[in-house]
């Protein structure tokens, strides 16, 4: 019998590699939705569909096709793996997944994905509106400092340029703004379980959510 567990929370909360290191210690699939939401972002904005003309939208949307393939984020058959993961796709990101046509559209791709087996979802409304019927459902969450610490260490890892007071503004106004959007603003979903990873590294963020689903999925 398959499953789905879900984790939502803010970026940089540890959502992201918990998600895919849990998925695989449980030997099954990541579903990584702000990929997707990255995907089509930057193929609307390179299309230049802007955000405000809902009937352009929903054609254009009509026209592109996502799928997920072994890690990786196709569009109509296009690799976008790797620029998906900039800065300016951030932006772009938060802009167009606050539209409600382009969650509509993208609702039922990420609900099909269940059908080819148990999944470990992860994003902003998963367990709310993708997987109301989630198994076991977090929402991880950590101080802006916390995260704006994590950001910049990922990023400085990479050798590219970061500015920690920069990252720490940009998360708090992004925190702000996906928590006022009208369309899906991020929200702790009913029944989830609440963890403030703030002081946690990441193998207790992982020992316990694999902790929480082994004794949900045994009873
Ligand atoms: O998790 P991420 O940074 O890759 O997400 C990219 C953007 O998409 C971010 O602005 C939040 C948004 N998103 C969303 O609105 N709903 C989701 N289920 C996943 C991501």
């Amino acid at each position: 019998m398959s499953y789905v567990i879900t984790i939502d929370g803010p970026a940089g909360a540890g959502k992201s590699s918990t998600a895919r290191r849990a998925a695989h210690e449980l030997g099954i699939k990541y579903l990584d939705t702000g990929a997707i939401y990255r995907a089509i972002a930057l193929i609307l904005a390179e299309a230049e569909v802007k955000p405000d003309n809902d009937e352009y939208l929903r054609e254009a949307l009509s026209k592109i096709r996502v799928e997920l393939r072994e890690g990786k984020v196709l569009v109509n058959d296009f690799d976008v793996s790797g620029e998906i993961r900039t800065p300016e796709v951030d932006e772009l990101a938060s802009v167009y997944s606050a539209l409600p046509v382009v969650r509509e559209a993208l609702l039922g791709l990420q609900q099909e994905q269940e059908k080819y087996g148990s999944i470990v979802a992860e994003g902003r409304d998963v367990g709310s509106v993708v997987f109301p019927d989630a198994r076991v459902k977090f929402f991880l969450t950590a101080s802006p400092e916390a995260r704006a610490r994590r950001r910049y260490a990922e990023r400085t890892s990479k050798g590219e340029p970061a500015d920690y007071s920069g990252i720490l503004s940009a998360i708090i106004a992004r925190d702000k703004y996906d928590s006022s959007r009208e369309a899906a603003p991020l929200s702790v979903p009913e029944g989830a379980v609440y963890l403030d990873t703030s002081d946690m590294t990441e193998d207790e963020v992982l020992k316990f959510i694999l902790d929480h689903v082994k004794a949900a999925l045994s009873q």
